[in-house]
């Protein structure tokens, strides 16, 4: 018999190895990580602590009383990314398919309750096969009771769910409450029903990748915030990403060293953009130029490509950006693109990210398609979402704040703490040409010159609206600023606004239009 020290070796030793070196070597052929290589990738360097590593499953039907494993087809613990506190869990897919048992629920679980406790960020690697078949209900309960406890953590600690292999069925909607999700190229799918049920439900033909692969839900769905070529890159997103957030909502994200140098004008964004207002730009150029050199983790990259959301570093500190993208679609605001920012903005404002917005968007997106599917309610949720927002916010117009579409995008109205305007901002209802058919309709017909007359009324419109001016009168505008003074203007403004303290009404919560 062993020793009691060699027996804690031997069961140690056992643990590591999950579901056996034969599945290990399974597992790199598909070009994947284990769980544990997963973890000393993201975490510190001998930072880890296992908990729960001799935990094993408790079920006795078809042959599971003869197989069991060491920790029972998941990793879970804590240990620093970058120093700082986490708690993981890593789903083991040698160990059952990383299938989910009622104690692989409970480990994870039980890091959660850990996180809320003790306020610190949950990161969530995902590879699993779903539901342990073999245990029916038990691992059923085993999913709802993270469903819960994910949303009870919602706007606590910040959640992340990184997608590493196989996530379908039930198991998706762990990762789809959580704050963010990243999914890996090619060896990663997220679904509700597989090619399988698909093809005998809907006659449709479909690969899984098609289905579900990072492309799809990065390009087509917007269910994931990230993809990654390899699972070593997404390992550096998730660090990366968490580099910007704090610990939890009483808290706010650490700032880097930064000190201010003699001259932070920039003049290049001054050129930029075009004297004509129907030409484009990218809206990228103008965030490059205004924050830290490459600072900038653009979220949902491929998805709503109208709207640019991401994280960056203004003089060392963390702000979340919002910006219309007159590249694409001219910078309208559709389906996609409210619910995309409304969801930044919201996350942004759950962990005391100070919000700037950088406007130039000609309204919302009209036709058929987008009224059928609800672009009211889902234009609301961005309206909602910025409304209740009680970090700092300010918002810079850069060119088009037309309609309803300047009431959304942060104004002054709706509590945005500092509203500044380029000097080629139009502030209006709509462009020049519109209104002037519009309100001179019978004086353009019945003119002896239509074109002339038309011409003269959008000269005129465009004199009196297509400029700042009118609203840095009423004060809807604090400032018209020079856009090579704007980072400067920013900086300030920010520090300014550092200590702000805003509440809404007392309620149970809000109901936000979904
Ligand atoms: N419950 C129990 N065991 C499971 C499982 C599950 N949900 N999913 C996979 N496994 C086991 C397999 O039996 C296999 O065991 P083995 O190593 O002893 O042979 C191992 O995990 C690996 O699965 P395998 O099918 O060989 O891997 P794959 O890469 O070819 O396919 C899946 C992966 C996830 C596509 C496939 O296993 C699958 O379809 N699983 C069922 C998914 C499902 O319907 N889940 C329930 C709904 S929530």
């Amino acid at each position: 018999t062993l020793s009691k020290t060699d027996q804690l070796a031997a069961k140690n030793q056992e643990a590591l190895l999950g579901g056996g070196q034969a599945r290990i070597d399974a597992q790199h052929k598909k070009g994947k990580l284990t769980a544990r290589e997963r973890l000393d990738l993201l975490l510190d360097e001998g930072s880890f602590e296992e908990i729960g590593k001799f935990v094993m499953h408790r079920s006795k039907d078809f042959g599971l009383d003869k197989e069991y494993y060491l920790g029972d087809g998941v990793v879970t613990g804590y240990g620093t990314v970058h120093g700082r506190l986490v708690y993981v869990f890593s789903q083991d897919f040698t160990v059952f398919g990383g299938s989910l048992s009622e104690t692989h629920a409970e480990k994870i679980v039980k890091i959660m309750d850990l996180a809320m406790k003790n306020g610190a960020p949950v990161i969530g690697l995902n590879d699993s096969g779903g539901a342990r078949i073999q245990e029916g209900v038990v691992s059923l309960g085993g999913y709802a009771d993270i469903f819960y406890k994910n949303t009870l953590a919602s706007g606590v600690v910040p959640q992340l769910s990184a997608v590493m292999g196989p996530c379908a069925g039930g198991a998706v909607y762990s990762p789809a409450i959580t704050d963010f999700i990243l999914m890996v190229e090619n060896t990663s799918y997220m679904f509700v029903t597989g090619p399988n049920v698909v093809k005998t439900v809907t006659h449709e033909n479909v690969t899984s990748e098609e289905l579900g692969g990072a492309s799809t839900h990065s390009t087509k769905s917007g269910v994931t915030h990230f993809t990654a070529a390899n699972e070593v890159v997404c390992i550096q997103q998730l660090k990366q990403l968490l580099s910007y957030m704090p610990q939890n909502c009483e808290e706010t994200a650490p700032a880097v060293p930064y000190t201010l140098g003699q001259d932070e004008s920039r003049p290049v964004l001054d050129t930029l953009i075009p004297d004509n207002a129907n030409q484009p730009y990218d809206m990228r150029e103008v965030i490059e130029g205004l924050i830290d050199a490459g600072s900038f983790m653009e979220v949902h990259q491929n998805f709503a490509e109208n709207i640019v959301v991401g994280f960056a570093r203004l003089a060392g500190r963390s702000i979340g950006i919002v910006g219309n993208q007159p590249a694409v679609l001219a910078g309208v605001l559709d389906i996609n693109a409210s619910t995309k920012a409304a969801r930044f903005v919201r996350f942004c404002d759950s962990f005391n990210i100070p919000l700037l917005v950088l406007e130039d968007v000609p309204g919302f997106l009209p036709g058929t398609d987008q009224e059928w599917r609800g672009i009211i309610t889902n234009g609301a949720k961005l309206l909602y979402a910025f409304c209740e927002a009680t970090v700092p916010r300010i918002t810079v117009i850069t060119r088009k704040a037309y309609g309803g579409a300047y009431d959304v995008m942060n104004s002054k109205h709706i509590g945005a703490d500092l509203n500044y305007a380029w000097p080629t901002a139009e502030i209006a209802v709509m462009g020049a040409k519109g209104a002037a058919e519009i309100i001179f309709k019978r004086e353009i017909a019945q003119a002896a010159d239509p074109e002339a007359k038309l011409q003269e009324k959008v000269d005129d419109y465009q004199q009196k609206f297509a400029t700042p001016y009118r609203a840095a009168h009423r004060g809807f505008v604090d400032e018209v600023i020079l856009p090579s003074q704007t980072r400067q203007k920013l900086i300030r403004a920010f520090k300014m606004l550092e200590n702000k303290v805003d509440t809404l009404p007392r309620k149970k919560h809000g109901n936000i239009p979904l």
